[in-house]
């Protein structure tokens, strides 16, 4: 029985891992499940928040009632974050993106070369998404940003959430188990750009999504009182 506060808002999210390829069979991918992503879209369903998911390529099913954009590429992934960001109020980006792709794309499926043992895959930077949504971004939306960290959380986190101008970061440390990729579970830090860190504990990732629901809310009431 959540109230829900989020009827007639419009929110972005995206999940999984972008595939970036390099010939027609072959392609770099990354371990996102998009369990965390699907999570956070069901959270804002049960708000009554209107959704849009994109996703990468998944096992999972999406659920009812969101308009489901399915994409392989961080190009993709960009492109169509770009076109539906505009109509909307909160974007959350679950999604892992590559950081690089190959700097050309084979038509034909490559071949090994029988006289070298060695092959070299040129890679080139991906766009930074975020930065781009922060350059269009208006007052009155929301975004939220995802920081897989190893090493140094809070540190790295804040700085993504900087350069990128988000109003909130949920940093995990997907070094330890039970967090992060392709587990039903997670643990998370948020750092809001009110300087507020909180850090959770080990939760199911639709406990997480809750938390950040109600985080998003809290941030939207006070962006519809300016
Ligand atoms: O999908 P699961 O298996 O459930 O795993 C969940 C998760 C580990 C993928 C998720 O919790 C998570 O941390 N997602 C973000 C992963 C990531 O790409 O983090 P990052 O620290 O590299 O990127 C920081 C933020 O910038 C992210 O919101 C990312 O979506 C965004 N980004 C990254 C690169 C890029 N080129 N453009 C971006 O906008």
């Amino acid at each position: 029985n959540l109230s829900k506060e989020l009827v007639g808002k419009k929110v972005v999210v995206t999940a999984g891992g972008t595939q970036e390829r390099i010939d027609p069979v072959r392609f770099i991918g990354n371990d996102s499940s998009g369990k965390m992503g699907y999570a956070v879209a069901r959270a804002f369903l049960a708000r009554g928040a209107e959704v849009t998911l994109i996703s990468g390529p998944t096992k999972l099913t999406p659920p009812n009632n969101v308009k489901f954009i399915s994409i392989e590429s961080a190009a993709e992934l960009q492109d169509q974050v770009i076109k539906n960001f505009a109509t909307s109020d909160i974007l959350v980006m679950a999604a892992a993106v590559a950081d690089f792709k190959p700097v050309k794309q084979s038509k034909q499926k490559i071949k090994k070369d029988p006289t070298n043992d060695r092959w070299t895959l040129e890679l080139t930077k991906n766009p930074d998404i975020l930065q781009a949504v922060a350059k269009i971004k208006r007052l009155n939306q929301v975004t939220v940003g995802f920081a897989a960290e190893t090493t140094d959380l809070i540190n790295h986190a804040t700085k993504k959430l900087c350069e990128k101008s988000l109003d909130l970061v949920v940093a995990n440390d997907v070094s330890q188990p039970g967090v992060g990729f392709n587990v039903d579970t997670n643990q998370v830090t948020f750092i809001s750009s009110d300087k507020t860190v909180e850090s959770t504990e080990l939760l199911t990732k639709s406990e997480i999504a809750e938390l950040l629901v109600d985080k998003v809310i809290k941030k939207t009431a006070k962006s519809n009182s300016i």
